[in-house]
């Protein structure tokens, strides 16, 4: 059998670590969700979802992948059970969802790079992104065309992505030291010219004062969990494949403490720049905070370009250098999500990865031109939507079910404190075994019989059924490729 690739140093996996937790989550992501599930609000069980299942769990994908050296159908199949290869399979298509559509939102960005050197986006931000750039159409049953200068962008994005990816880890392993200080840099004069905008402050309270009722709505857990999984990269396979080049007698809990606590950070950080905006926008507008801006998924695309339109000096350039730090943050995520996808096959079926890589990267581009529509932005929002309510919250439970009633959570936390730093006390095995399942069961339930009664958001009730649909469809194919024969069985 071929040698397993390895990562050229420690560093190189904890900044790939890092790089593929930091990414379009913080900076686009993070902020919508914290604004439409109301601001503090959602400060609470963010950092409630950040203890009880996202540290734990990014320990339980380290040590499978590390314990396993595969991807992770591999990993569940070698080390749980060969029962249990399908919820390999199952993440590896939810992340297969996500780089469906997360290359969009790059390629959005390359468009701005471009119409920031003539501030093209003026001063109504809002209406420039939904009726000149996106033009988006009257809803997802409306595809209405392709717009074709964000097609153009998703080629470059993806032509990026398979040149990160064909050289292997090791140079993987360099490429992040850049893509993940770079952006950090440039977050920091965002940051610095957000807070000094008049109005500001009535963002930053509206972003930092917790509101315990909502603690009650079973929905801002759920999308705080979504958004835990999500910004980490859980329960997509890429954390078990990147700890799976990882040598022998690497450690696990104090890498995963450092990704995860750097990751949150960031998100933390990039709200003041995006809520202190918010501030200044009411305030411009004379309307409260919270009604300031379409919520959704185009809030960083009106938040960011007004900040830069009203930097004192050099607008331009740091338009540039800001849309340069989105795509440095978003494409070390980018090629974490096809990673273990390219993984999950050449490590059942030894294909070569010198033709799974180019193949999955032009598949990847071609269902990709869906998002590319006027009716795409709606389609990018309800995959989203299912991806990380469902699918995440779906996967991370049945990981602890695997590792914490079948495999035995006991078991692998004296594995992971065999070889690392910090010893895991006996907390793990219950936030494994009973806290986190218990919460992500709860609200998916929950979630679901909402979904039934009301559809998502407003748009029209069939829209549900297609996504449920995938949902359904993508478990059945994994069970389907969890039978199939590979090359070692
Ligand atoms: N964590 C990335 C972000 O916050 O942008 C997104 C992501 C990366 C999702 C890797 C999934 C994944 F496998």
């Amino acid at each position: 059998m071929e040698e397993r690739e390895r990562w050229g140093s420690r560093a190189g996996f904890i900044m790939a670590s890092i790089g593929a937790a930091i990414g379009l989550g913080n900076v686009w992501r993070f902020p919508y969700i914290c604004y439409a599930n109301g601001g503090g609000a959602f400060l609470i069980p963010y950092f409630v979802a950040l203890i009880t299942a996202g540290i734990p769990l990014m320990i339980l994908e380290f040590a499978l992948g590390r314990k396993a050296q595969a991807g992770a159908p591999s990993a569940f199949a070698r080390i749980v059970g060969k029962k249990t290869e399908w919820i390999g399979w199952l993440s590896l298509f939810a992340v297969m969802l996500i780089f469906l559509y997360y290359p969009t939102i790059m390629a959005w960005s390359v468009n701005y790079a471009v119409h920031s050197a003539t501030l093209r986006w003026g001063t109504d931000t809002q209406n420039f992104f939904y009726n000149h750039f996106l033009q988006t159409s009257g809803g997802p049953g409306i595809l209405g065309g392709i717009r074709w200068p964000i097609l153009a962008g998703l080629a470059v994005v993806w032509i990026a992505i398979y040149l990160c990816l064909f050289k292997g880890i090791k140079a993987v392993g360099k490429v992040v030291m850049w893509t993940v200080t770079i952006p950090w840099a440039i977050l920091v004069i965002m940051v610095v010219r957000g807070l000094t905008l008049p109005g500001a402050v009535d963002g930053l309270k509206f972003y930092l004062t917790p509101d315990f009722t909502a603690l009650l709505k079973p929905n801002v857990w759920l999308a705080a969990y979504g958004q835990v999984f999500f910004t980490l990269s859980l329960a997509m396979g890429t954390l078990i494949v990147y700890s799976s080049y990882l040598p022998k007698k690497s450690d696990i809990s104090n890498n995963a403490y450092i990704a995860s606590l750097a990751n949150c950070g960031t998100s933390f950080f990039a709200g003041f720049a995006v809520f202190s905006t918010l501030g200044y926008l009411a305030q411009s507008m004379g309307v409260g905070v919270p009604e300031v801006a379409k919520s959704g998924l185009g809030l960083a695309f009106v938040t960011y370009p007004t900040v830069i339109r009203l930097l004192p000096f050099c607008a331009p350039f740091f338009g540039i250098l800001f849309f340069i730090m989105l795509l440095t943050l978003g494409i070390d995520s980018a090629f974490s999500q096809v990673e273990p996808f390219v993984a999950g096959f050449t490590d059942k079926w030894h294909f070569s990865k010198k033709w799974a890589l180019p193949l999955i990267c032009f598949f990847g581009f071609l269902v990709g031109v869906l998002f590319t529509t006027r009716g795409g932005f709606y389609w990018l929002d309800i995959v989203d939507y299912f991806t990380c309510t469902f699918g995440l919250c779906l996967v991370g439970f049945l990981e602890c079910v695997a590792i914490g009633y079948i495999y035995k959570a006991r078991k692998m936390r004296e594995y992971v404190n065999e070889v690392s730093e910090f010893k895991i006390g006996k907390w793990w095995d219950v936030m494994i075994m009973i806290v986190t399942p218990a919460i992500l069961g709860i609200s998916f339930v929950w979630e679901l019989i909402k979904l039934v009664q009301n559809g998502y958001g407003s748009y029209p009730r069939w829209t549900s059924f297609v996504g449920i649909g995938i949902l359904v469809l993508i478990i059945i194919l994994s069970f389907v490729l969890a039978k199939t024969k590979g090359r070692e069985e």
